[in-house]
């Protein structure tokens, strides 16, 4: 197990594009077991490449729901329908939470840690994480969108 440094907002980083992952080898493997490390060590739902200093287009995600972690590598969403607003938060913003609309369902087109492609149909939770950790990608951060207050803990 290691566990990797979270970048906090404010830092640059965060704030830059990431690029598309070329290569699935060893190293991406490292990466992906480390990100879901930092990410259970954080009690958070999903973790972005580039909040542990990596500028790669991949997120993790394991709701915790019994439905099965996630791996989305260059991942693209699609097809989003319809709206829903809710509470959201970030490991880069420690004991900050607000409102956000995200679509209500979506498609993630996206490749797994072994290069093979798929598609996941999403909607509620699984919709907003999608969302919240593409956005990281490029930059966004939760509280960019928020609408309303940023609440504290
Ligand atoms: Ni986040």
């Amino acid at each position: 197990m290691a566990l990797r440094q979270i970048l906090k907002d404010g830092d640059e980083t965060l704030r830059k594009n990431s690029r598309p992952v070329g290569e699935f080898d060893a190293k991406l493997q490292a990466l992906i077991d480390d990100m879901f490390d930092t990410m259970y060590d954080g009690q958070g739902i999903g973790l972005a490449a580039p909040q542990v200093g990596i500028l790669k287009r991949l997120f993790v995600m394991d709701l915790q729901d019994g439905t099965p972690p996630v791996v989305a590598i260059n991942p693209v969403i699609n097809a989003c329908e319809g709206s829903q607003i809710g509470q959201e938060g970030c490991l880069s913003i420690p004991g900050k939470y607000g409102d956000v609309e995200r679509p209500a369902s979506l498609v993630l087109e996206a490749y797994d840690r072994f290069g093979q492609p798929f598609s996941l149909p999403a909607t509620g939770l699984r919709a907003v994480c999608i969302c919240h950790e593409t956005d990281h990608l490029d930059g966004i951060l939760f509280r960019d969108k928020v609408k309303g207050p940023l609440l504290s803990e």
